[in-house]
């Protein structure tokens, strides 16, 4: 059965746990899928992860376009969420709402993600208002790496966790129906999580948000470049892959591929007159 926003506020309600993760493409978006997780993000964490840039901030509405309908196209029954790049949304209600709209379009997907609190309060009402649904993403946003300067954990101090239980109420209340936690510790997530109605989604959260997202090229050890603490590597994929692309070389260069049953066949006499 579909995943939709309303399924993820019935699992809230029913105290059961949310399961996301992020794909980039059609076959990685079928497979998370045929396993049952609940939600697909198409993050911009693709323009580190499937781009090679250092941040996220590169990342254009057509990238994340590209990638969201190849994944909308793998994803039949998980709810697909398509990041809002960098300075989709930021200068204005007008664009976020053009942008927004722009995805939901193109990529068919079921709702759209957003970084920030108070101040893209009004982009989320907007874009609410536009029957498009929001997810809002608190703590860790890495479009604003550069002002954070550095990926550090958030809500430390008493100030900085009030505002963060804040602006989780007031994405609430301007209508986003579930919001990402990155990088926040444990208590406060959780504290975060039950004083809201609305789903929390926690990454280097702790295990009282409602569901749990990570970057899948991190759970399955295919991506060397970083990994934070908080991921856990539910398979060595990568070294699969290694050791795979490394036989395949030795394979092709002694001979040994492709055998007798890649090929195929023609008559003989056929290619005697050819000689
Ligand atoms: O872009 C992304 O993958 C994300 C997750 C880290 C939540 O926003």
């Amino acid at each position: 059965m579909k995943n939709t926003v309303t399924t993820f506020q019935e699992m809230k309600n029913r105290n059961e746990k949310i399961s996301m993760l992020t794909a980039y493409d059609y076959s990685t978006a079928k497979l998370e899928d045929e396993a049952g997780i609940n939600a697909i993000l198409v993050g911009d964490s693709l323009g580190n992860v499937m781009l090679g840039y250092e941040d996220t901030i590169p990342v254009t509405v057509e990238d994340m376009i590209h990638h969201g309908a190849a994944v909308a196209r793998g994803a039949k029954n998980a709810l697909v969420v398509v990041d809002m790049p960098f300075m989709s949304y930021q200068a204005s209600v007008y664009d976020a709402v053009v942008n927004a709209g722009r995805i939901m379009k193109e990529t068919h997907c079921g709702a759209v993600k957003l970084e920030g609190g108070l101040e893209v309060c009004p982009q989320i009402e907007a874009i609410t208002n536009a029957s498009i649904p929001v997810m809002a993403h608190l703590g860790l946003t890495p479009q604003s790496i550069n002002a954070f300067g550095g990926f550090k954990v958030q809500g430390k101090t008493e100030a900085a966790a009030k505002k963060l239980i804040e602006e989780a109420k007031a994405v609430e209340k301007a209508g986003a129906f579930a919001v990402t936690l990155e990088c926040v510790p444990a208590k406060l997530a959780k504290l975060v999580s039950e004083s809201i109605h609305i789903p929390t989604i926690g990454i280097g959260a702790g295990a009282g948000c409602d569901g749990q997202v990570l970057v899948y090229v991190d759970m399955l050890s295919m991506f060397s470049d970083f990994r934070p603490k908080f991921v856990r590597s539910f398979a060595e994929v990568g070294t699969v892959m290694r050791q795979a692309f490394a036989d395949y070389d030795t394979a092709v260069k002694d001979g040994s591929f492709p055998a007798a049953e890649h090929t195929y066949k023609i008559d003989d006499s056929i290619i005697e007159k050819l000689y």
